[in-house]
């Protein structure tokens, strides 16, 4: 089982629609077993994936703040990825965890306890993470080996991500485990010379590290998420689906080359 958390602190580049849709095509293409953790407040992923975010018996605040087990909070969406939801009971969970010792390894406890009940079976776990360092966002950096950050080509693109990247460094003294696992370009304009530019400083910036796939913009992406459905279900001939099934593809072979190293 990989863990893999979508992050970058700014909010609108594209975490979400990257966690929906990796997580889609993982399972749907793939035929990975695959859940879905929504750890933002806004719920999008969780409503993305057709789920009504305010009608969940158990979201990841009951996982965080009470003690659910998170195996009793898995949901079913009829996209074939397996969720955990989040809504505001997420919100205020900074507060509510202030001066709780373990906070930062709440989350990875509660992974690390359903696999011990043997009620953990996936493949991938992917989280996708709000657009802030919180305490939640140190949880999954905490509970996660891979962190995908999707990035926009514009300016300040490099400068948003500093602190990320420092706050990676920082949780590998408690995760030593924790590393970037890609940079995914998004909503990309290829006509764009702003774009092509940033794309190009991005690359001497992180290397390989950068996918080769870049997320074009493309309208069927933004317009999926209000019919509940990926972009699989909603439009899979759509430039944007080609894409994530790319980005997939690229996520798979990462898998297949550590575990040929391990
Ligand atoms: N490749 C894309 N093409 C067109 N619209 C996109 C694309 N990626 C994201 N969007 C739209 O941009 C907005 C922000 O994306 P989102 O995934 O919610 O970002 P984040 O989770 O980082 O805040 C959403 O309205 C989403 O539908
Ligand atoms: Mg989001």
């Amino acid at each position: 089982m990989e863990i893999i958390a979508v992050a970058n602190q700014k909010g609108g580049v594209g975490k979400t629609t990257t966690t929906v849709n990796l997580a889609a095509a993982l399972s749907l293409i793939a035929k990975k077993k695959v859940l879905l953790i929504d750890l933002d407040s806004q719920g999008n992923a969780t409503t993305s994936l057709g789920l009504d975010k305010n009608a969940l018996t158990h979201t990841m605040a009951d996982v965080l703040l009470d003690g659910v087990p998170l195996a009793d909070a898995i949901i079913k969406s009829e996209q074939g990825v397996d969720v955990i939801g989040a809504n505001r009971d997420l919100a205020g969970i900074d507060v509510s965890l202030a001066g709780v010792s373990d906070a930062p390894f709440l989350l990875r406890q509660a992974i690390a306890d359903a696999k011990a009940a043997n009620r953990l079976d996936y493949d991938y776990i992917i989280m996708d993470c709000a657009p802030s360092l919180s305490m939640i966002t140190v949880n999954a950096l905490a509970a996660t080996e891979g962190v995908i950050i999707p990035m926009q080509c514009e300016y300040y693109a490099l400068e948003g991500v500093a602190d990320l990247i420092a706050t990676i460094d920082k949780l590998k003294n408690i995760n030593p485990n924790l590393s970037i696992r890609g940079v995914v370009r998004t909503l990309f304009d290829y006509r764009n010379t702003l774009a092509q530019d940033v794309s190009a400083e991005l690359v001497r910036h992180f290397g390989d590290l950068v996918y080769q796939t870049s997320i074009p913009r493309n309208v069927r992406l933004a317009e999926a998420p209000s019919f509940g459905q990926s972009i699989f279900g909603y439009e899979k001939s759509s430039k944007g689906a080609i894409a994530y099934h790319m980005l997939m593809n690229e996520v798979v072979a990462q898998s297949k080359a550590r575990n040929l190293s391990a």
